[in-house]
């Protein structure tokens, strides 16, 4: 994967404070907790279980107890050290950006978020493969309640990804066709759904492993990567989703209509290509926003969005799950299991 979209930089920027709760190890009195930490950069097996001390929240933040934390490529980015060399040496640190949990503990400022909510959220500071994390009112949304834990930590970075994509960048409308790469993956799996509720109609692309999650999930057609060229499949579309880059994203700009729009995940777009073909095009950074969150909730609860969750594995096995992430080949996502569900208990 080309890792030149600002996304990654923002992320690599957001983790100069190493452990969750920005300099967590310094603060003293704080409870212990269990955390998954790298003290140096390299493959995911350099992540070890430790006791850290609890993030402590400031009076903008609360402290979150983690139940599930979902998992993304951009972890293992992030534990590869890629983006130290640029921006320098931030070591320890504790990768997880997606979580599900409760509310233990709120900052002096925090007014809409009470002890005891069940919450969900993409955490720009990361930390969320541990026992507790920080967040704020910003970053997190009242977890939907068909949801298990496990279940709302697959979402918010994923779902929040394929919202800015498909409707903040590309104003993706009723009528329109979208054609989304990877639709089996963490992304994918959410634009799809998210296109179908938009009223578009979806080509989606995927191995030939993956096609019948496409299909489940409502796309209209489907291509199967490793034996049809999409450009047989999709022309003049109006919006294109890639999240594969490379290749694939260099043969994009010809299937695009005039006035049309490639959202890229993960790389610069080609300028006189965008010129060439008559469209426009963003390379996306996802940011957290509790606002588009509730959105995303709204459409969970109306049976429109069902995460994919394909493994649920222990916060012991990060490891693992970080190896199955840098594949870049997971049908929907895996989550770490953190703390017993409470609902369950
Ligand atoms: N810029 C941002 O803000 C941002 C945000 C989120 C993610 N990302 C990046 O976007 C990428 C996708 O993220 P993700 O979470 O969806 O990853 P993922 O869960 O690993 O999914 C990747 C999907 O791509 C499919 N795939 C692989 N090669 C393909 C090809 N040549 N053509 C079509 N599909 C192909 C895979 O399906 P098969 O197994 O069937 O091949 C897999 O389902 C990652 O690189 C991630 O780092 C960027």
């Amino acid at each position: 994967m080309r890792i030149t979209n600002l996304s990654m930089i923002l992320v690599a920027l957001t983790m100069l404070s190493g452990l969750p709760g920005k300099g967590a190890e310094n603060e003293t009195g704080a409870a212990p907790m269990k955390a998954m930490v790298a003290r140096e950069y390299g493959s995911p097996e350099v992540l070890k279980l430790e006791d850290v001390p609890r993030p402590v929240p400031k009076e903008n933040e609360v402290l979150v107890r983690v139940i599930a934390g979902g998992v993304n490529p951009v972890d293992t980015l992030i534990v590869s050290g890629k983006y130290a060399k640029e921006f320098g040496t931030y070591l320890p640190l504790t990768p997880g950006y997606d979580i599900a949990g409760v509310v233990e503990q709120t900052g002096a400022k925090i007014t809409k978020l009470k002890v005891g909510d069940p919450i969900y959220g993409y955490i720009l500071w990361g930390g969320g493969f541990a026992q507790y994390d920080i967040a704020t009112e910003g970053e997190v949304a009242i977890k939907p309640k068909s949801l298990n834990y496990e279940e709302a930590a697959s979402v918010p970075l994923v779902a929040l990804t394929a919202w800015q994509a498909l409707i903040d960048a590309a104003k993706l409308t009723t009528g329109q066709t979208v054609l989304i790469h990877g639709g089996s993956g963490g992304v994918g799996t959410m634009a799809i759904q998210i296109a179908k509720a938009r009223g578009a109609r979806v080509i989606a692309t995927a191995s030939t492993a993956n096609q019948d999650v496409l299909k489940e999930l409502g796309a209209d057609v489907t291509v199967d990567y490793t034996r049809q060229k999409f450009e047989d499949v999709a022309r003049d579309v109006d919006v294109v989703l890639d999240s594969v880059g490379k290749d694939t994203l260099a043969r994009s700009y010809g299937v695009v209509k005039r006035g049309g729009f490639i959202a890229t995940l993960v790389a610069r777009l080609n300028q006189s290509e965008l010129d060439k073909h008559g469209i426009r095009g963003a390379s996306i950074s996802v940011k957290p926003d509790a606002n588009e969150l509730n959105e995303i909730t709204r459409l969970i609860e109306a049976k429109k969005i069902k995460p994919v969750v394909t493994e649920v594995l222990p916060l012991t096995e990060a490891v693992k799950a970080l190896q199955q992430a840098a594949t870049h080949h997971t049908r929907g996502k895996i989550v770490l299991k953190i703390a017993e569900d409470p609902q369950a208990e």
